[in-house]
């Protein structure tokens, strides 16, 4: 395969749901350890996320400040900014917007923490002054020469630059759906809570497309079950 083995590795409702108040419910903080167990055991080589989960759960929401990059000089391409990183946390943020303050990810799980960050931009998207920014503080990124969304291109890159062979995609649900519309998700791992959500929270592929999958596994941790397809 010239890209990583890519698993949706997700926490669902009852109803398919990945957003929204029911993940911070008493009724999710087993699903939400048992998660964190099998991102563990997966021992891939990183995880993907979309721009919101990521500036959710590790960033914030301030913005990466390129108005005082605005006047720098970049070379074309991508860029490595670390060669000897061993561990990824891939960003999906095609404009550059994440403000980061560091190029590794500071986490209190050890499936996250010490992560080397890699920024996936959209050529014609990004915002003057990103490339800069993210140089500067020792972000790699991938797809400043791209035009568009090009999701299997960019797992190329990740695979032939960085040496990346598995990688978790680990929501939320508008990145799920684009890699389900790319036909790249070879394998589920869905972790079902005991609850169902709210109406207007967002399923497990924002817009989905239909995709054949064979059952694998599937384990049952009390009133929690996980179910594991791989793509037919
Ligand atoms: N249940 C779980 O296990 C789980 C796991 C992770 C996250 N979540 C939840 O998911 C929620 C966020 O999900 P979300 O669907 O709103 O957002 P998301 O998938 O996290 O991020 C979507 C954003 O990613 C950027 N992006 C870049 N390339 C893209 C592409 N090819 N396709 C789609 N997006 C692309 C876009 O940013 P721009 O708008 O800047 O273009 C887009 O708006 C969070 O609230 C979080 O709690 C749940």
């Amino acid at each position: 395969m010239n890209r990583p083995y890519i698993i949706c590795h997700m926490v669902t409702s009852i109803d398919g749901k990945v957003t929204g108040d029911f993940l911070s419910r008493p009724e999710c903080e087993k699903a939400t350890e048992i998660y964190y167990e099998i991102n563990r055991n997966y021992k891939a080589d990183g995880f993907i996320c979309g721009r919101e989960t990521m500036q959710e759960s590790f960033a914030g929401k301030e913005d990466a400040p390129h108005y005082k990059y605005k006047n720098v000089d970049v070379p074309s391409g991508d860029f490595i900014g670390d060669k000897n990183a061993k561990f990824f946390a891939v960003s999906f943020d095609r404009h550059g917007h994440i403000g980061w303050k560091s190029n590794y990810i500071k986490d209190e799980d050890p499936g996250y923490d010490n992560a080397h960050i890699i920024e996936i931009v959209e050529g014609d998207a990004l915002d003057t002054g990103a490339l800069a920014y993210f140089r500067d503080i020792g972000i790699s990124y991938i797809g400043a020469d791209t035009m568009g969304p090009n999701i299997p291109l960019a797992l190329q890159k990740l695979k032939e630059n960085f040496g990346i062979n598995k990688l978790l995609l680990e929501g939320g649900s508008a990145i799920n759906s684009s890699f389900l519309g790319a036909g790249v998700i070879d394998e589920l791992s869905l972790v079902v809570a005991p609850v169902t959500a709210n109406y207007a929270d967002k399923s497990l592929f924002e817009y989905s497309s239909i995709a054949e999958f064979k059952l694998k596994k599937i384990k049952q941790y009390d009133d929690v079950v996980w179910m594991n397809y791989i793509r037919k």
